[in-house]
């Protein structure tokens, strides 16, 4: 099969001809670049658990039976060789039928950014938060972009905060965000602050999540799903217990199929086509993984990078 092969940390992972896995696999087709993969595909650490690995925590592939599953998470490029080649061994369980609404390749650029959304907006939906707006974090990254589309199909005012506001606001109300906003400041303020947000969906973390959880409403839900400024949390309980605020932690990696399910049904009920496609910076073949992982390290990625597994 051919790979993207991580054989040591402080290198790039290269292309290779490795053997097929042996059990349970698929045919790849589909795999998208997500955060985590760029980091596993710079070489650095923290994502891959032993080497040599193959980095992708996402696939779309054909199984034995002609089926078409995607698997995101599960240990995919993080405990076991993940999805960044053309033959992938997966643990059945964790598959989920490809939904009608979406092309195996759509999938793909859904893949875990798009079920992390989801999963933060279902945590939104358990808890029932009040109304009011809501404010998305990291607006311009994956996850930020299908939390936008996610609840501004469910019926919420979106204020989406990013650090292109001026390059990004068009295609970001596009995506359904009322208000183009700038970063919160990386620098935690006041434990209380003017309150805004009935929920947060927040992949940035450290200051700005801080500063988030001060400007939620009572009763709302602050979803901490990424760290992609700082995995810190320098701040204070009084949100928590002067306004009765939730942090809910977001973990996509392993979950109940139910879970899974659940996610997936919610992206196809609100999520069209048009705006999967939007989402999709570029669609790249396996040789350009390794310099479309420096574009993500370097925040100069907008959405997803689809990535083709067949040569
Ligand atoms: N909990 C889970 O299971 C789970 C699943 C998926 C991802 N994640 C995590 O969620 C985060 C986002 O993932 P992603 O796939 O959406 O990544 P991404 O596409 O690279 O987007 C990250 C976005 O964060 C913003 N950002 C980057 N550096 C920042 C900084 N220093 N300060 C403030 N904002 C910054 C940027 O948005 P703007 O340019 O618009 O400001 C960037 O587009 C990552 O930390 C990832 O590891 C967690």
């Amino acid at each position: 099969m051919r790979a993207i092969l991580a054989t040591e940390q402080g290198a790039p992972a290269r292309l290779t001809d490795r053997p097929d896995p042996e059990g349970a696999a698929v045919t790849g087709l589909w795999s998208s670049l997500n955060y985590k993969d760029a980091l596993a595909v710079a070489g650095q650490p923290g994502v891959l658990r032993s080497l040599p690995m193959v980095p992708g925590i996402d696939v779309v592939g054909r199984d034995d039976a002609g089926r078409t599953v995607i698997v995101t998470g599960a240990g995919l490029g993080e405990r076991v060789d993940g999805g960044l080649a053309d033959r992938v061994a997966i643990d059945p369980s964790t598959a989920v039928p490809v939904p009608d609404a979406f092309t195996p390749q759509q999938a793909a650029a859904i893949g875990t950014a798009g079920v992390t959304a989801a999963l933060s907006v279902l945590a939104f939906e358990r808890a029932g938060i009040p109304d009011g707006p809501v404010l998305v974090t990291g607006a311009g990254g994956g996850v930020g972009g299908f939390a936008i589309a996610l609840l501004a199909a469910g019926g919420r005012e979106v204020h989406a905060a990013t650090g292109r506001a001026a390059a990004l606001g068009d295609h970001l109300r596009a995506l359904g965000a009322a208000e183009v906003v700038d970063r919160l400041p990386a620098e935690a303020g006041r434990p209380l602050q003017r309150a805004a947000w009935a929920g947060v969906v927040d992949s940035v973390g450290g200051g700005a999540l801080v500063n988030a959880i001060a400007q939620t409403l009572p009763g709302g839900v602050v979803a901490a799903c990424g760290l992609a400024a700082s995995p810190d949390l320098p701040g204070s309980v009084l949100p928590f217990i002067l306004r009765g605020v939730t942090l809910a932690g977001i973990f996509s990696v392993d979950l109940e199929p139910q879970r899974r399910a659940e996610a997936w049904e919610l992206l196809a009920e609100r999520i069209d086509a048009a705006t999967v496609d939007r989402l999709v910076e570029r669609t790249i073949g396996l040789e350009e993984v390794p310099s479309a992982a420096e574009d993500v390290l370097a925040g100069r990625v907008r959405g997803r990078i689809v990535v083709r597994l067949t040569a």
